[in-house]
């Protein structure tokens, strides 16, 4: 790591004081009935930690196959995303995480762009500090400019460019909103882009059920884990005492919803303490705390999004098996 890559992290990477949203998500989802908590939740330090363990399990494919597309097709990814190499690029990613996949298209796009800048967002300074540290040691020519923000909560605005800005919205995170949500979150971005911009949106479409349960609900337990982070961090941050002991994870098929919901279910009756919220909750044995859905797509349901939030498709790469789609999509 170079000493400007280190200078640039300590400075901009604060991490967000969650504190009072957390009070604010606990409030709200935890008073009403079926309890329910926000996925940001999942992701402060050690939940973006468990999450790049999960990319790797054997059971979870959509990283994996993700990463095959972007790596088969960055060249012609970034030739449908503009194809005047003499513009300066910037890339603007919600949710980047480490941005391992997005290094492979930032690669490629150094290869035939004289400037390119690279915008992540993330709400976990830990995850964007890792991406960071890799993208400015392997690409030390892509300008980095992260922000630690929530990206529903504040939606990004970007600053004029002169240029051809490409918003990457990749790791089937779009799948953890609602439909409604997802085409507000579309719509804002949709809001930010000038003609000749474009979105690349990663979808994880439809599969037999078994396939898709034990994506979330692997053999080693590490989704489990992933999960009851979000207890653990209650614990942490506001005091808690969460006995995750006695917490179960459940990952199960909505196929009215089209969607995979991860929850926590009480293994008993009990009363947890959130002296931050000043909260007292009684749960009920196997009362669940739904913590997280992955809407899964069809071609028909992915093109009703995008249309809906003002994007037009114009390429589409998926992998053999059609499990996954990467959709590159201009202003409508
Ligand atoms: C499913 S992971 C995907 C990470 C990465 N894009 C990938 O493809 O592997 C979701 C990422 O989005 C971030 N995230 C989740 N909700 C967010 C929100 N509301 N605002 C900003 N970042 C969020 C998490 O911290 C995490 O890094």
């Amino acid at each position: 790591m170079t000493t400007d890559v280190q200078t640039f992290e300590t400075k901009s990477l604060c991490p967000l004081d969650s504190r009072e949203a957390l009070i604010d998500e606990v409030w709200s989802g935890l008073c009403k009935r079926p309890r329910s908590l926000v996925p940001w939740m999942l992701y402060d330090c050690e939940g973006s930690r468990l999450f790049e363990c999960i990319t790797t399990l054997p059971e979870y494919y959509p990283t994996r196959t993700e990463r095959d597309i972007v790596a088969n097709h960055a060249g012609a990814i970034l030739a449908a995303s503009g194809s005047d190499y003499s513009r300066p690029l910037r890339l603007l990613e919600l949710g980047a995480g480490t941005a391992a996949k997005t290094g492979i298209l930032l690669e490629a796009a150094t290869r035939s762009r004289s400037q390119v800048t690279y915008f992540p967002i993330d709400v976990s300074s830990d995850a964007l500090a890792a991406a960071c540290e890799s993208i400015g040691c392997l690409l030390p020519d892509v300008q980095l400019e992260p922000v630690v923000a929530n990206y529903v909560t504040d939606p990004p605005r970007l600053e004029p460019f002169q240029g051809t800005t490409l918003a990457m919205y990749i790791g089937s995170s779009i799948g953890n909103f609602s439909p409604e949500e997802a085409r507000t979150i579309l719509r804002n971005l949709r809001a930010e882009l000038r003609r000749g911009d474009a979105l690349l949106l990663g979808t994880d479409m439809v599969k037999d059920e078994a396939t898709l349960v034990r994506a979330y609900d692997d053999g080693e337990g590490v989704t489990a884990a992933f999960n009851l982070n979000i207890l653990h961090r209650l614990n942490r941050e506001l005091g808690a005492n969460f006995d995750t002991g006695c917490f179960r994870h459940r990952a199960r098929w909505n196929a009215a919803e089209s969607r995979i919901e991860m929850h926590l279910e009480s293994a008993c009756d009990q009363t947890v303490n959130i002296p931050a919220a000043q909260l007292t909750l009684q749960f009920a044995a196997f009362e669940t705390i739904h913590t997280e859905n992955s809407y899964k797509f069809t071609t028909e349901t992915l093109g009703a999004l995008l249309d809906d939030a003002g994007f037009a498709i114009e390429q589409t790469w998926t992998d053999p098996q059609q499990w996954y789609a990467l959709t590159l999509a201009g202003l409508r």
